[in-house]
């Protein structure tokens, strides 16, 4: 059976898509999995709407051959988008592995239609959309374009993103070395326009400290902050992969109160217990 690590390094975003329906078997498989609640840490509901794109006059302009959209609602209260982010990977993840494509998308669709197909209440945000479907053969010329623009196959060396003690002190390579695929499996997390703003501080082998490294342009009403999301993803692929190893971990919102750089803010800890 595919490892957590295997799947993870073999998703992509798929924007092109074979132009078929989902299987009635594998919507029902999907159905199930929302129906059954996709839960995050940090007991934030996030609803997930399944929209027909037909039906529903759905499109995205860097998408190609879909026929189902998953809409993603949640209260908009604190701690929301990282929630999000987390509930919203799970699903991405369950799909691949059923050799459904996905792509977060949070900016590039009509966003005020996809929202009244999806039944936004006042209150609600739907920070991103996912297509469904199976992918083509062959990639878009878009799609290769848009992979080139954000150099969607590479990530930042683990030293940029995890931390040992401090944020002075960048994880030496022999504790890379420990904990490797923990952190391959963190690297190849999707992010908005592949920033990877999340940045990660080893307290002890059972602690971590997990912040967001912010940039401009991210944040708004509609979607909330997206590079929260992006860090709610990364929460969920750690979480993930601890638990795949018969690790039990906790997420805590407890700052440790260490020093940090500017436009880095404290998000979230995870103690192995
Ligand atoms: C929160 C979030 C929002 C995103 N929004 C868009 C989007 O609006 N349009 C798009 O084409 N891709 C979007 N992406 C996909 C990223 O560009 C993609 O994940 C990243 O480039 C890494 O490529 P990969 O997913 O193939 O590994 C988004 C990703 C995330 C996590």
């Amino acid at each position: 059976m595919a490892t957590l690590k295997d799947i993870v390094k073999d998703r992509r975003s798929v924007r092109t898509f074979d132009g078929n329906q989902i299987s009635p078997e594998d919507r029902a498989k999907l159905e199930e999995y929302i129906n059954a609640g996709i839960s995050n840490p940090f007991g934030i509901p996030v609803e997930f709407v399944l929209l027909d794109a037909e039906a529903h006059g759905l499109s995205s302009q860097v998408i190609v051959g879909e026929k189902l959209y998953v809409a993603g609602k949640v209260a908009k209260v604190p701690y929301a988008d990282v929630a999000f982010g987390y509930s919203f990977e799970r699903l991405v993840l369950r799909a691949w592995t059923m050799g459904i494509g996905t792509t977060w998308i949070g900016g590039t669709m009509k966003r005020e239609h996809f929202e009244k197909e999806a039944g936004l209440k006042d209150g609600e945000m739907m920070p991103c959309v996912s297509p469904l479907g199976y992918p083509a053969k062959k990639k878009s010329i878009r799609e290769a374009m848009m992979r080139k623009g954000v150099g969607a196959d590479n990530r930042m060396p683990a030293e940029k993103l995890f931390f040992d003690g401090s944020f002075d002190t960048p994880l030496s390579g022999k504790m890379q070395q420990e904990i490797a695929d923990l952190i391959e499996v963190v690297r190849w997390a999707p992010s908005a326009v592949n920033k990877q703003p999340w940045r990660i501080v080893r307290a002890t082998d059972s602690l971590y400290h997990f912040y967001e490294k912010k940039d401009r342009g991210y944040v708004s009403e509609a979607t909330g902050d997206l590079q929260k999301i992006d860090v709610g993803i990364a929460l969920c692929h750690f979480v993930m992969y601890l638990e795949e190893q018969g690790k039990k971990a906790e997420v805590l919102v407890s700052d440790p109160g260490i020093h940090i750089p500017d436009g880095v803010e404290y998000i979230a800890s995870v103690q192995v217990v």
